[in-house]
């Protein structure tokens, strides 16, 4: 069963979810990345998002760029939980994307990440927290990773840090 959906607007916004691909790999959740636009070819978002709950998917992560409608599209559509990961683009730096995604109107929610790469990997993070809910083993690993990121921030700090006394 695949517990995550990542819905991509475009081919384009693939450079975007490496690290959030590996944190999922390295965590062993079963995911399905489809590229699916609420614009170009929205009768596939809904194609795929049936078939997703039908099987009994859990979170769904939306990626897009520009007017970004594809996250609040979805969330109109499933009672799951959607997050969302705006895509950056030249004219606007991603702003459009950011607010378009977070300013879903009272009622149907999408709980919106930062732009690119880290917003993607939170929402991997983000949707293993989610299933960690109800799935035990899940929540030991995730500390075990806070753990290990809070050991290299002790490293990077050892290697660095600078006391200037005057
Ligand atoms: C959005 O439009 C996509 O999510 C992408 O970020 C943006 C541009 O798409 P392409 O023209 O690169 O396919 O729907």
């Amino acid at each position: 069963m695949r517990k995550i959906l990542i819905l991509l607007g475009s081919q384009s916004d693939l450079t975007i979810t490496e690290k959030g691909q590996e944190i999922l790999r390295e965590f062993k959740i079963p995911y399905e990345l489809r590229i699916a636009s609420a614009h170009r070819s929205p009768a596939l978002v809904e194609e795929l998002l049936q078939a997703f709950e039908k099987q009994g998917g859990k979170v769904v992560v939306c990626v897009a760029g520009m007017s970004a409608h594809l996250a609040g599209v979805v969330a109109s559509q499933t009672n799951l939980p959607v997050l969302a990961v705006p895509v950056a683009n030249a004219a606007t730096a991603g702003l459009d994307a950011l607010l378009s995604m977070s300013q879903m109107p009272a009622g149907i929610p999408v709980a919106t990440m930062t732009l690119g790469k880290a917003g993607f990997t939170n929402a991997a993070l983000f949707a293993i927290q989610i299933i960690a809910t109800y799935e035990a083993d899940l929540a030991v690993e995730l500390l075990r990773y806070r753990q290990v990121q809070a050991t290299e921030v002790l490293s990077s700090d050892n290697k660095n840090r600078v006391i200037f006394e005057g």
